[in-house]
């Protein structure tokens, strides 16, 4: 059976992108088979794995017919493969206007992958909530939220369970949070310990066991098209990521 795990935080610049990649890749080597899909007009998650920009993928994928296996793209990292994200997914919307469903269709058109066998689709989404990030969110079982602690808007994180709540309720009733992820967590500073416990105060047992430490190689590796276990395969931060896969596999079988 296939997971399907959407990355989603309105907010920008919260580590989306981050998550998204560098766990794709640590669930690749622990010898799963995995899909990163980029939902994101800017692509960046696309060019970090190092696909050509304007490569052919998601927006193929919604907008024709065109069969969808033949828009998997291998990647840099053995195991981990990628529909890409593209600039034209910006305009996405005046490309389907008149289709019926349009939140769902994602999660129709992911069903010509079966064949692939899968075992995790990981979702990159824009910092917005648009048509792309509903579409993640219908296609997904599963959300990670991640959020920053190096300054925190808990308001924000609020604002972001308002609308897993109603993307559950209307559109999608499966859907799990299977955690809120701290990013950018810098042990130095008071601060950052602060705001980790204040996430754990107010939400509690939803905020995963993981920490995703500040390190500046993770900022440096998306340059040389590699992910931090590519790039860094020994630093802290690569170990915070294999630590993350392994508690995603492991609340599998909660
Ligand atoms: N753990 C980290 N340590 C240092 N920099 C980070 C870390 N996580 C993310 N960043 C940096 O924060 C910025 C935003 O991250 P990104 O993943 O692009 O966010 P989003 O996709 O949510 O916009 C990027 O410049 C990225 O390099
Ligand atoms: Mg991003």
């Amino acid at each position: 059976m296939t997971i399907t795990i959407a990355v989603a935080n309105q907010k920008g610049g919260c580590a989306k992108t981050t998550t998204t990649v560098n766990l794709a890749a640590a669930l690749a080597e622990l010898k799963q088979n995995v899909l990163l899909i980029d939902l994101d007009p800017q692509a960046n998650a696309s060019h970090w794995v190092g696909a050509p920009s304007d490569a052919p993928g998601m927006f193929q994928l919604l907008t024709t017919k065109v069969a969808a296996t033949s828009l998997v793209m291998e990647t840099n990292t053995e195991g981990l493969r990628l529909l890409a994200g593209s600039r034209n997914l910006a305009t996405i919307e005046k490309s389907l206007a008149g289709e019926l469903s349009v939140e769902t269709l994602l999660k129709r058109r992911l069903v010509a992958l079966e064949s692939l066998a899968f075992d995790y689709v990981l979702i990159d989404t824009p910092p917005t909530i648009g048509l792309m990030t509903l579409n993640a969110l219908c296609a997904a079982q599963q959300v990670v939220i991640p959020v920053t602690t190096h300054v925190l808007t808990l308001s924000g994180v609020a604002q972001l369970m308002q609308t897993f709540d109603d993307v559950k309720d209307v559109l999608n009733p499966g859907l799990l949070l299977l955690g809120l992820l701290p990013c950018r967590v810098d042990q130095r500073t008071r601060h950052s310990k602060d705001i980790v416990d204040a996430l754990i105060k107010r939400f509690g047992k939803q905020v995963l066991e993981a920490r995703i430490r500040e390190n500046i190689r993770l900022a440096e590796a998306p340059s040389f098209r590699k992910t931090i276990l590519q790039y860094q395969p020994n630093s802290n931060v690569a170990e915070d990521f294999r630590a993350l896969a392994r508690e995603v596999i492991s609340l599998q079988t909660r």
